[in-house]
């Protein structure tokens, strides 16, 4: 018999993980504490946007395996449970919060059968996972845990979840290895990386993933800063140094930064457990790859600012962008979003496009303006900044945008555009760690 699978928190992780499961041919039961959330799911509506993951959820559904729920008592008779809240930044500091990870464990400890398996997929601080495999074993012991860390990008969510890079799996017995690897056998089949660890090093896996992530943008936006101060540039420089596989030519494209709900998170939570830990010299680092990240986008409102002529008061800053990237609707922590409400403190008339981020960026940031269409956005403006690198902005023609626009000044935050193009069609284009033409 297939195993039957519960899925707990069914946000961008939980929700696809849901879907892509069935999609393998087990039952699986998502549940969450969100009952708006959980009725749309039941409709077959994904409440955020992620290419390819509503039509599969609704295939999933129509198929009877994916249910819906927020009865911790309906997957009690589930053979594996995937922890899969949100673990956010504490308010008041750096940390995680893990209490939707603690309340998971609490919930599905009362109601786990005998030799089922608890998984912890969410992004915790080392040494978590430990103490709520204790915990659960105080209550049942013939339960166990284990924490199989998640690697997906938003954008790319299904297509990671059912053909992951690798697969990592924190157990402390055979048994718990033996269920993920019936859970998994789909990607051990397909010659999936299979990396069996402690819980410690599993939960590491994750944060050490994303700080080496992190650090490969900061990395080259501390480059793209010598480029703007040497008259280098840092997009020739990255193609350059990316030959070598050794260093590889993904995650060097200057910019902005860094941002949404995993990495500018996790690197923060990661020093603070260092510092719990009594090692913060060891992550002191990480302090520098967050404010380098920090100051890359402070360096566009200060660009933008001196285009405007030292006064934003009354000009009209058309952006192109909100979600922290493209292909998602995601605006935690977005660059962009920074970049334009900095702009609007500072007097700008601020008005903002995006694919698909309109609605959640309106709800955050209501004294922006938005508009539906690029033509509109650009039409009386005095200066134009592209701060999330949507594929259909690079198709955007630069002459027609000139006969729309007030000024004819655009800063690439994201140095995706082509500026020789822009400034053939008569734009002063500037972009980070390259010459402005
Ligand atoms: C990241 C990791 O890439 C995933 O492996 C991980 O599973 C996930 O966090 C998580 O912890 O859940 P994601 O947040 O979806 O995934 O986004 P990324 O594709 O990593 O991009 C993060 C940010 O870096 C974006 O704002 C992006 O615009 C920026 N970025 C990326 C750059 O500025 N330059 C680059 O070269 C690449």
């Amino acid at each position: 018999m297939a195993l039957k699978l519960s899925v707990i928190g069914t946000g961008y992780l939980g929700a696809t993980h849901a879907a892509c499961m069935a999609s393998l041919g087990f039952d699986v039961v998502g549940i969450d504490v969100d009952e708006s959330k959980i009725s749309q799911l039941k409709l077959g509506k994904v409440p955020f946007f992620e290419p390819e993951l509503e039509p599969l959820l609704a295939e999933q559904i129509a198929s009877g395996r994916l249910t819906f729920t927020t009865d911790f008592s309906a997957i009690a008779d589930c053979d594996v449970h995937f922890i899969c809240v949100g673990t956010p930044q504490m308010k008041d500091g750096l940390a995680a919060d893990i209490s939707y990870v603690n309340a998971s464990l609490d919930a599905v400890a009362k109601i786990v059968k005998s030799g089922a398996l608890v998984v912890g997929k969410s992004t915790v601080p080392v040494g978590t996972a430990m103490r709520l495999r204790e915990k659960l074993l105080s209550i049942n012991p013939a339960a166990d845990l284990a924490w199989n860390p998640e690697f997906l990008r938003e954008g790319f969510a299904v297509e990671d979840t059912l053909h992951p890079s690798r697969l990592v799996v924190g157990v402390m017995s055979d048994s718990a290895e033996n269920i993920l690897k019936e859970v998994y056998a789909a990607n051990l089949a397909e010659g999936t990386p299979w990396v069996r660890s402690d819980l410690p090093t599993a939960e590491l896996v994750k944060v050490a993933a994303n700080s080496f992530l992190a650090t490969k943008i900061s990395f080259i936006n501390a480059m793209a800063e010598i480029c703007d101060a040497s008259g280098a540039d840092v997009t020739v420089l990255a193609q350059a140094i990316g030959y070598d596989p050794r260093i590889g030519n993904k995650f060097l494209q200057a910019g902005i930064g860094f941002g949404g709900g995993c990495l500018p998170k996790d690197i923060r939570a990661f020093m603070a457990r260092a510092g719990e830990l009594g090692a913060t010299e060891s992550l002191e680092f990480l302090r520098e790859i967050d404010s380098i990240n920090n100051r890359s986008r402070n360096k566009v409102v200060e660009m933008a600012k001196r285009e405007l002529g030292g006064s934003c008061e009354g000009k009209r800053v058309a952006v192109l962008g909100a979600a922290f990237k493209p292909n998602s609707d995601d605006i935690r922590d977005s660059p962009a979003l920074y970049i334009a409400s900095q702009l609007k403190v500072a007097g700008a008339d601020v008005v903002v496009h995006d694919p698909k981020a309109i609605e959640n960026s309106k709800k955050k940031y209501p004294e922006l303006s938005y508009v539906d269409s690029v033509d509109e956005l650009l039409a009386g403006a005095d200066l134009v900044l592209h701060l999330t690198e949507w594929k259909q902005y690079r198709e955007i023609d630069p002459v027609h945008a000139k006969s729309l626009a007030h000024g004819a000044i655009i800063i690439d935050g994201r140095n995706a555009l082509d500026m020789n193009a822009w400034s053939s069609a008569g734009w002063r284009i500037h972009a980070v760690g390259r010459t402005s033409r």
